[in-house]
């Protein structure tokens, strides 16, 4: 059985990739609370820790405004390298080297219960309307859902994500 394995209030999990999402860098807590270590993630696409519960509408929203050039906001559910998950709330921004825009880079913090309660529904609406489109249109489709989701609560899906987090 997977079991959730809990942030505690003052971790950090810091990540770092190129610019097609390829991880060269990991914290010390990333590796704590994953069990990933740098040996199995670096040089690897993130997606290695990613959840199949979390829509594809939701990567497709993180991608689409880091290629805005917009820093993205959002609760993701990973997975751990023994079988659990975790789920977090994200900050994706651009990194630079030397001036130089070189990759992305995610800071992510405990997501309070209540917007793991409310997001880990909204995920699974998301994910239901995926599987009833074709695979090419399914994240355009789940994301026009969770566009609507927010439009219907008078909001933003950044002013959406944001005050959930403020709420803890
Ligand atoms: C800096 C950065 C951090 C990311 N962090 C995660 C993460 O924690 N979990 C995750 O599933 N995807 C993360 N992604 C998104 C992945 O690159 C990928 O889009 C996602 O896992 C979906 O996989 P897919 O694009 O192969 O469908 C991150 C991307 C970037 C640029």
């Amino acid at each position: 059985m997977e079991r959730e394995v809990f942030l505690e209030p003052h971790d950090l999990i810091v990540s770092k990739t190129d610019l097609k999402g390829k991880i060269t860098y990991v914290n010390r807590t990333f590796m704590n609370i994953s069990k990933f270590y740098e040996k199995d993630v670096i040089g690897k696409p993130h997606n290695i820790i990613r959840h199949p519960d979390m829509p594809r509408g939701a990567f497709k929203l993180l991608w689409d405004t880091l290629h805005r050039g917009e820093e993205w906001f959002g609760f993701v559910k990973n997975r751990t390298a023994d079988g659990n998950y975790y789920w977090v709330f994200a900050n994706v921004n651009k990194g630079f080297e030397y001036g130089k825009h070189v990759g992305y880079y995610s800071v992510r913090r405990a997501a309070p219960r209540a917007a793991v309660a409310l997001m880990s529904e909204l995920y699974a609406k998301m994910r239901e309307v995926e599987s009833r489109h074709p695979s090419t249109r399914a994240p355009e489709e789940s994301l026009k859902m969770l566009m609507e989701h927010v439009q219907n609560e008078g909001t933003t899906y950044e002013k959406f994500v944001l005050n959930l987090f403020d709420q803890g």
